[in-house]
């Protein structure tokens, strides 16, 4: 089964708390997204595997740790995944991007596809998935799929808010697929929306209705 690790730094919970509150609006909806996204990308590659080097510094020479050239990919579900691709490769400036393309369908809130292009090299990479919202969960599951059926195998998920539902789902679809989470919910509601949640991420990120 793979882990749930659920963010409880207080940095983390303030910005949530402030991105959940309706009166927030697009510009710092965005800009929250990016500060808590970068904080947590800060933890979900606290294992990336490190090398030690030899530097020489003015003085004389030091040992230190850099990368061991791990190549990442970050896979921002589009819409709202987009809002944290700028926090990951602010860190990662390296790290390639792919993207995947999927809505809910309103009636039947299964994920419809409509785009899906990966970073060169993926199978190689740690590849990080990214959206906002895990809600029923079939559109991370989809995503997953999609990813794997590429031959790719080293894959996270980062999601800022997820339902018990959502989180049931990939747990069971992809028991490999380790899920990082700021805010863990009580429930989805009849439309599926996550409650108590902050509504429909990539509205709120993009201004649209
Ligand atoms: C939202 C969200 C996830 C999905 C989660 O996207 O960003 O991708 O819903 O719901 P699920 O877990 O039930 O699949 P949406 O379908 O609204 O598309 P958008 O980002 O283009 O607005
Ligand atoms: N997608 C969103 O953007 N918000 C939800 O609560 C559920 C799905």
């Amino acid at each position: 089964m793979s882990k749930v690790i659920v963010f409880d730094h207080p940095l983390i919970q303030h910005k949530l708390s402030i991105m959940r509150d309706e009166r927030t609006g697009p510009k710092e909806f965005r800009e929250l997204l990016e500060e808590i996204s970068m904080l947590m990308v800060y933890e979900v590659t606290r294992d990336l595997p490190t090398e030690e080097v030899e530097i020489k510094t003015p003085v004389s020479i030091a040992k230190g740790r850099m990368l061991e050239g791990k190549k990442i990919g970050i896979i921002p579900i589009l819409r709202a995944g987009l809002g944290m691709v700028d926090a990951v490769t602010t860190l990662i400036p390296a790290a390639k991007i792919g993207h995947i393309g999927l809505y809910r369908d309103p009636e039947s809130l299964k994920p419809v596809e409509y785009y899906c292009k990966l970073p060169i090299d993926s199978e190689n990479r740690l590849l990080l998935v990214l959206d906002p919202m895990l809600a029923t969960g079939g559109s991370a599951s989809a995503a997953i799929s999609f990813i794997k059926a590429r031959n790719c195998t080293n894959i996270r998920f980062v999601c800022l808010i997820a339902a018990p539902e959502g989180i049931a789902v990939v747990q069971r679809d992809h028991p490999d697929v380790d899920i990082y989470v700021a805010g863990l919910d009580e429930c989805l509601n009849e439309h599926g929306y996550i409650v108590p949640g902050l509504g429909d991420a990539g509205d709120r990120l993009f201004g649209t209705k």
